[in-house]
């Protein structure tokens, strides 16, 4: 595979786990996750990460998983060939994954004291990458391991940094976010 095909392979391939944490932003409030309880006198995962979040998130994702399929019946064979058919369970593992990928995070982060909305540099554009492709590696393994070959995970580690820094600062200017990370 050309340059060109990997880099449309990983961003076709991620596009149901980059949307779950963007929806959660516009979508997120309401009742926390973690019900406002703290363990070891700080909040298990704080006020940023709630039910209506997660799962708006997360069915946005699964949706869109779909909605690639539909696109991708009209498109050329070759391209195709190229670009994979979201199973079910890879679109859960992607759309899930991402979510919970984000959760852990956050509840490593008020572990190490880090306040909501602080910002981890590289844990923040990749957490919900690990999430999503160990929910999809484990919910569809054969799916995962023919799309996400060495060089497609090598550009989406590289691209995903890059995208993630570029809608985060243009969730802040549209007043979305009240931190540019
Ligand atoms: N959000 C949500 N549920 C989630 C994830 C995000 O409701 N599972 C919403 C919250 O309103 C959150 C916003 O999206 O404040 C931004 O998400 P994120 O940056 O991940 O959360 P932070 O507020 O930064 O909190 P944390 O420090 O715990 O990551
Ligand atoms: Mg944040």
């Amino acid at each position: 595979m050309g340059l060109v095909a990997v880099i449309a392979v990983a961003l076709w391939a991620m596009l149901p786990a980059y949307i779950p944490n963007n929806v959660a932003v516009i979508a997120g409030g309401g009742k926390p996750i973690d019900g406002g309880y703290e363990w070891h006198g700080r909040r298990i995962l704080g006020d940023g990460k709630t039910w209506r979040g997660t799962l708006v998130g997360a069915g946005a994702g699964l949706g869109l998983a779909g909605v690639l399929n539909l696109f991708r019946d009209s498109m050329l064979t070759y391209v195709q060939f190229v670009l994979p058919e979201f199973s079910l369970e890879a679109g859960i593992g992607l759309a899930l994954g991402a979510m919970v990928g984000d959760i852990i995070a956050s509840f490593l982060k008020r572990r190490f004291d880090h306040e909501r909305g602080a910002a981890v540099p590289l844990v923040d554009q990749l957490d919900f990458v690990f999430g999503a492709f160990v929910l999809t590696g484990i919910l569809a393994p054969d799916w995962f391991g023919e799309t996400f070959t060495l060089p497609v995970i090598v550009a989406v580690l590289v691209v995903t940094p890059l995208l993630h820094v570029v809608t985060n600062l243009l969730a802040y200017a549209l007043s979305l976010k009240s931190e540019p990370w």
